[in-house]
């Protein structure tokens, strides 16, 4: 399959590295292909080709979008909203203010808690399928997530249901063995304060390497 990824970022490139591994192809969409830091990480990945946001979203059958918050809007108009027409998005994204932690270790959402970011996506491309996923995880376990305490679950949202089934599995491809559908976009609202809640805990503690689970009876 070939999967776009938007935004160069730890995120973009920690997935562009996942889906290349696992045999698919992969281009990487910036506004900077030359910036020298991913010139060097793409003499390390040859296989994984670079472009404009436009050239990778219609490269893609797939789209991932690994931008910042701030300029998502941003990519996907630079990117063309024809380009994601009748595709499958994946929103990684978070829509947090960017003015850092406060002193209970706490991000804040732009959206705040009655709107969110996944729903904003799917209201900018109505004619795609935007699925929200691997937003409550940070980038080092995206890919393969490893805890010795149990098996993580990732968490998705989206409104069509073929769409959450194609990335389920592609979820299932990074190694992630417990996806759980929450229920239509509009639950990115409590996936995004999930988000919250997972950089709080590693802002509290100083550490990084947890990850939410499903327990069931
Ligand atoms: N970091 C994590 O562990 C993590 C975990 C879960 C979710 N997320 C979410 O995933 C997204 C990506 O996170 P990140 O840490 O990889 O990177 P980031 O630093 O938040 O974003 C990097 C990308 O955003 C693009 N961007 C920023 N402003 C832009 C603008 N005005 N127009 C177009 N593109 C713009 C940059 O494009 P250029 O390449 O063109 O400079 C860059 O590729 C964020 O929304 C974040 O909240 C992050």
């Amino acid at each position: 399959m070939k999967i776009a990824i938007l935004g160069s970022g730890d995120v973009g490139l920690t997935l562009a590295a996942g889906f290349q591994q696992r045999g698919h192809q992969v281009m990487i969409g910036t506004r900077h292909t030359q910036k020298e830091g991913l010139q060097q990480w793409l003499a390390e990945h040859a296989a994984i080709l670079a472009g404009t946001y436009s050239e990778t979203a219609a490269f893609g059958d797939i789209v991932v979008l690994c931008t910042g918050w701030t300029g998502t809007k941003s990519a996907i108009e630079l990117a063309g909203i024809w380009n994601f027409k009748k595709k499958i998005v994946i929103d990684v994204t978070n829509p947090l203010d960017g003015q850092g932690p406060d002193t209970e270790g706490r991000l804040h959402l732009a959206t705040g808690h009655a709107k969110s970011g996944g729903e904003q996506v799917q209201r900018w491309l109505q004619e795609s399928h935007v699925v929200k996923a691997l937003n409550t995880i940070g980038n080092q376990s995206m890919v393969e997530p490893s805890f010795t305490e149990g098996t993580p679950a990732m968490f998705i949202a989206g409104n069509d249901d073929l769409a959450k089934l194609a990335v389920t599995d592609i979820l299932g491809q990074l190694g992630w063995k417990d996806v759980i559908d929450t229920g239509d976009i509009a639950m990115s609202r409590h996936l995004e304060a999930m988000a919250v809640v997972w950089c709080a805990i590693g802002f509290r503690k100083g550490s990084w390497g947890h990850a939410f689970a499903l327990l069931r009876k």
